[in-house]
């Protein structure tokens, strides 16, 4: 993650002198708390990488960038109370820390605060196209959140379904990144359409690796309970797959283990596990991941500017293609 370093950093230091203050404290500490607990800095290192494409004094960009983290933190903080995660970046979560009433308060001003950051942007005619932006994506992503929650208990979801749910939860805000630094670049249209295109494909490939290391990743360095989305029933991509490839006999063990409540969880996601691998579904989710990866280049490939000036975001599509964290 060498590429994103640089970024990262020039973040850190933006958001160290800019904590939440304000009393009650106990509204403002849990999301000092969960800011604070790292993470990758994806987003608002896309932010930064957007607006550097067109214009380099990238400084300027860095309230979209809060923004954007803010609004991710704070997603993180409703999506651990209703996937009931008690594990988010190896720390414990904010609702399993604090009680489930301040998360979700934390989390409301949390919001609140993603959206009035975007005031402090200094070319004031960009301050209304980016909030409509941040408003569209917010929109979208509840949208997907409700659709990830109602397909828990549906049977028959399609994959289409799938990825439309994740273009909504996931890969929508990673566009929009994309697009609110493209915006204040003042950068055109076209080019804000394809980068845009290109966040969201490269979105949706981000969301399939979760749902891969959710399952398959390395439990010491993921920071989240792997096999979680096989004890909330999520409808993932491997689940889906794995339900089309499977013949009847695995198909009606798969739905039994789905659809049986049990006591021993760790059974549960040791004998779905061994399923999707003789079913070779992380073979097949590291192919679906490409379809998207090469849908996302297409997008980058129109963006009409020198091609080396484009290098950083080539990196940026692998390393969240291939990323393990
Ligand atoms: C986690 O996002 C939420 C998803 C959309 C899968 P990240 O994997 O970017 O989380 P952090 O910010 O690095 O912890
Ligand atoms: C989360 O999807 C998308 C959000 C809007 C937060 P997940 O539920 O898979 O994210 P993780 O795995 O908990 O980070
Ligand atoms: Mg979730
Ligand atoms: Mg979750
Ligand atoms: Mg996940």
């Amino acid at each position: 993650m060498e590429l994103l370093k640089k970024y990262q950093i020039l973040f850190n230091k933006y958001l160290e002198e800019h904590p939440f203050n304000g009393v009650p404290e106990e509204l403002y500490e849990p999301a000092n708390y969960i800011m604070k607990l790292g993470g990758k800095r994806l987003r608002p290192a896309m932010v930064l990488m957007a607006y550097e494409l067109f214009k380099d004094d990238l400084e300027k960009a860095l309230p979209i960038a809060m923004s954007v983290e803010v609004f991710h933190n704070f997603s993180l903080v409703h999506d651990d109370i209703m996937d009931e995660a008690l594990v988010r970046r190896g720390k414990p979560t904010v609702h399993e820390k604090y009680s489930s009433n301040t998360a979700i308060l934390s989390g409301d001003v949390m919001l609140v605060l993603a959206n009035q950051v975007l005031f402090e942007i200094q070319e004031t005619a960009s301050i209304l196209p980016l909030i409509r932006v941040f408003n569209r994506t917010a929109i979208e992503v509840c949208e997907g959140q409700q659709m990830d929650m109602n397909f828990e208990t549906r049977q028959n979801v399609t994959i289409p379904e799938y990825i439309k749910m994740i273009s909504l939860k996931t890969a929508a805000l990673l566009a929009a990144c994309l697009e609110m630094g493209a915006i204040a670049s003042e950068t055109d249209a076209q080019n804000i359409k394809n980068i845009y295109n290109f966040g969201l494909n490269i979105g949706i490939a981000f969301q399939l690796q979760d749902d891969i290391l959710d399952t398959f990743g390395d439990p010491k360095i993921f920071g989240k309970k792997i096999g979680g989305d096989i004890i909330q029933n999520k409808k993932t991509f491997l689940i889906l797959k794995a339900l089309e490839v499977a013949n009847s006999d695995q198909k009606n063990r798969l739905s039994n283990l789905m659809n049986t409540p049990t006591k021993d969880e760790n059974k549960k996601i040791q004998e779905v596990t061994e399923l999707l691998r003789q079913l070779n579904i992380p073979d097949l989710a590291e192919q679906e991941k490409e379809k998207f990866k090469e849908k996302a280049f297409a997008s980058l490939a129109k963006i009409n500017i020198p091609e080396s000036r484009k290098l950083p975001l080539t990196q940026l599509a692998e390393i969240i293609i291939g990323r393990k964290v």
